[in-house]
């Protein structure tokens, strides 16, 4: 179907997430031609009240042409772009704005297609998923592609719960097949995140190291340097747990910890993913630590008495021949000392260490996922100089200084791209989603009834002390008197 005609429906379109990520990443495709404007037609749909001028002029500031772009005069890109926008004003649970949906997407495929040519509708949902499941029902009773495929692109929250979630991929799935839904986790767009496959295959170095008998822990981490801004009623309802570690870092373990597919294909890899996550055994009372910062009850949409966390550290254990005794601690949190996101591996120590005395610190993969993609290399090495002194050095892949040519694409235009191109590798499988909330579920409901109190932490610090003793606890070494900087370029 390449080449056929193509709509795309953004469903929620004046709201935040189409505005900052769905339009900006459809603009990158457009400007580097993966859009082209003789086949490609925008429907944005919402509840608002706006006009196509009213949208585009929303949308203008956060499309950002890039300082590469081959054509002169980058507004006209901007222009060019915005030219193949229309805007709906419907709301999500009557017809009216489906027939009028279908009608102008009916249109443009005569205009391009002719009346027998090939299509393609695609329906990306920015929107609550609370309303997933009318959109559907509505798209399929009005807006059906005969002529081609079509695809939904959904975000996360899927379900607050394991039962909420069923009860959602149950009602997409009575309507849609399971080759049509793409659930989005836009990490795995990110370009360290999608490395891990090749890192971990590809290097014969890797393969007998990775695994419990070298392998001491692993961190994935997130962290934020600022709050919930606002955003503060959706995330109340959610929590850190629901809103970064079920999702975004569980399927950064996944990659991290499963065994080598059988082949590319994504049911192959997500086949892996899936068994991987059978083996994490259930949350230990004791490995689990919350945390809120002292601020966020003075955000005018959290409610007064929240006890909602905004950090959370957890170990996670794999029960499996390569991970078993290996604790997996997921961290993150809002409104602390730094924004990153990485992930660090550490090695056990050399049994019989000639050099004990003087090391700062054991061998450390790290992978830095954001800012400044790098993966770097904890390792010892000689004191240059006349002494014969061990000191931390080390082997730093550090993206900016290596591939100064290269821009990397942000996660949602990659996404978009393997929509487009049929490719699921990158999306979340419906029995990937249900295992993943089977594993916090439990907890979740305890935090939810109170059961499990957040410890207060300063905003701006490293989250509370107590999360520190609890990846001490499980054998994590802190390195001193060393410090990894990024390339300054
Ligand atoms: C979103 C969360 O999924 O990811 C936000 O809902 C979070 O709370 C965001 O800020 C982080 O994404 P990124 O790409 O900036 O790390």
């Amino acid at each position: 179907l390449e080449g056929s005609c193509l709509s795309i429906v953004v469903f929620g379109a004046s709201g935040d997430l189409a505005k900052k990520k769905t339009f900006p990443a459809l603009f990158n495709l457009f400007r580097q031609g993966f859009l082209p404007s003789d086949r490609v037609r925008i429907f944005g749909y919402g509840r608002s009240a706006l006009t196509d001028k009213g949208l585009r002029d929303r949308l203008i500031g956060y499309l950002k042409p890039a300082k590469t772009d081959p054509r002169k005069d980058p507004s006209s890109v901007v222009k060019e772009f915005l030219d193949l926008i229309t805007y709906i004003s419907g709301l999500y649970d009557t017809v009216d704005g489906y027939l009028k949906l279908e009608h102008l997407i009916s249109q443009h495929e005569d205009l391009k297609s002719g009346e027998k040519g090939q299509t393609r509708r695609l329906f990306y949902f920015a929107l609550p998923p609370s309303v997933y499941p009318v959109v559907c029902r509505m798209i399929k009773q009005h807006c059906v592609n005969k002529r081609g495929w079509m695809r939904l692109v959904v975000e996360k929250p899927f379900g607050k719960d394991l039962a909420s979630s069923n009860e959602l991929s149950d009602q997409l799935g009575e309507l849609f097949t399971e080759e049509e839904i793409y659930r989005i986790d836009h990490y795995l767009g990110k370009e360290i995140v999608q490395n891990l496959l090749v890192m971990r295959f590809a290097n014969r170095f890797f393969l007998p190291l990775w695994n419990r008998d070298s392998i001491d822990n692993v961190q994935i981490v997130f962290k934020e340097d600022f709050g919930t801004e606002g955003r503060g009623g959706y995330f109340d309802d959610y929590g850190i747990i629901r809103d970064i570690i079920q999702n975004h870092l569980l399927q950064v373990l996944c990659l991290v910890a499963m065994e080598k597919p059988v082949s590319l294909n994504p049911e192959d890899i997500r086949d892996e993913k899936v068994k991987v996550l059978k083996a994490i055994q259930p949350i230990r009372d004791d490995e689990v630590i919350l945390g809120q910062y002292d601020g966020y009850l003075a955000d005018p949409t959290v409610p007064k008495n929240s006890k909602t966390p905004t950090f959370a550290a957890i170990v996670l254990r794999i029960c499996n021949e390569r991970w078993d005794g290996v604790p997996f601690v997921m961290k993150a949190g809002k409104a602390l000392d730094t924004r990153k996101a990485e992930i660090r591996v550490q090695f056990k120590d050399v049994p019989g260490d000639i050099f004990r005395c003087q090391k700062q610190g054991r061998n450390e993969f790290v992978m830095r996922l954001q800012p400044s993609e790098a993966m770097y290399m904890k390792l010892v090495v000689k004191q240059p100089g006349l002494e014969m002194a061990a000191i931390q050095s080390e082997l730093d892949l550090s993206y900016r200084e290596r591939y100064q040519d290269i821009v990397i694409p942000e996660a949602y235009e990659r996404l978009l791209l393997d929509i487009l191109c049929g490719d699921q590798q990158h999306f979340v499988r419906r029995d990937e989603l249900r295992r993943a909330w089977e594993i916090f579920t439990p907890l979740l409901h305890r935090i939810d009834k109170g059961e499990f109190k957040p410890l207060i932490y300063p905003e701006g610090s490293r989250g509370p002390p107590e999360a520190d003793r609890l990846t001490e606890g499980i054998g994590y070494v802190r390195t001193y008197g060393y410090v990894w900087n990024p390339p300054s370029l």
